[in-house]
């Protein structure tokens, strides 16, 4: 089995959130919301480093104390969109021989903090011998309507065969690098999507409702209720 690098990126605004601090750095349950990502990640016996992306002009990581979160490397190099955030912290691995050609990267965002160790090893389980990678999604449980502009449903569309995307997703070094350097990163939306450009088929492998991502402000009530759920708090 290859070495498997975790890669969180972590240099959004949360303009959907509206916070003045970005979600990723406000309060849930006692430490900030990526704190429980980064150590969830950490945690995984299988995964070796975990490098997390902030904006160069971050404030707010000096503020806190990473010192327990194990493996934690921090990379000051995110850029405008999350592709070009996870494009800059791969490249940065690269360059300074953190991550070889052949090593898993399971790129994954710093907002999703309900992530579990199993489903994070269900993962590389599934996908430690495949020749693509794939990333963790959700069967579509819900009906799907396609609505119109005036905010009626022009269509209902069949759920068969539609999942929702999460991550991580696993890909090797060099097949995410040589996707993200072909693709338009404020055209990708996921990792997936610019390996599927390549034209290679990235596997699904089930995931779980409680590794949503932190989205809106009435998102942390339901992360705080999971993460103390498991802690017995
Ligand atoms: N992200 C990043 N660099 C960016 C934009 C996003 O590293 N330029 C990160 C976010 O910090 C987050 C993850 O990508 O952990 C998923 O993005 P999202 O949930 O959309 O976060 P934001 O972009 O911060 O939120 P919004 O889209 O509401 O502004
Ligand atoms: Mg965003």
């Amino acid at each position: 089995m290859s070495r498997c690098v975790a890669l969180v990126p972590a240099a959004g605004f949360g303009q959907r959130f509206g916070s003045p601090t970005p979600k990723q750095y406000l309060d849930l349950v006692g430490r900030p919301l990526m704190a429980h990502t980064l150590a969830t990640l950490a945690a995984v016996p299988a995964i070796d480093l975990v490098a997390v992306v902030v904006s160069p002009g971050d404030e707010w990581f000096d503020g806190f104390d990473w010192s327990g979160i194990a493996k934690l490397t921090v990379l000051r190099v995110g850029g405008a969109s999350r592709a070009q955030s996870v494009q800059n912290g791969l490249s940065a691995l690269r360059a300074d021989g953190r991550l070889a050609d052949a090593d898993w990267l399971l790129v994954h965002d710093a907002a999703r903090c309900c992530v579990s160790v199993e489903l994070v090893e269900r993962l590389i389980a599934t996908l430690a011998d495949d020749p693509v990678g794939g990333l963790l999604a959700l069967p579509v449980p819900d009906t799907v309507k396609r609505a119109d502009a005036a905010g009626r449903i022009a269509a209902t569309v069949s759920r068969s065969g539609l999942w929702l995307a999460q991550t991580p997703q696993m890909f090797r070094a060099a097949t995410l690098a040589e996707a993200l350097e072909q693709g338009a990163s404020d055209a990708i939306t996921d990792e997936a999507s610019a390996v599927e450009a390549l034209g290679l088929a990235p596997r699904l492998v089930e995931g779980d409702a409680q590794n949503f991502k932190v989205t809106y402000p009435r998102d942390l009530a339901l992360a705080a209720a999971i993460l103390a759920a498991r802690t017995g708090q």
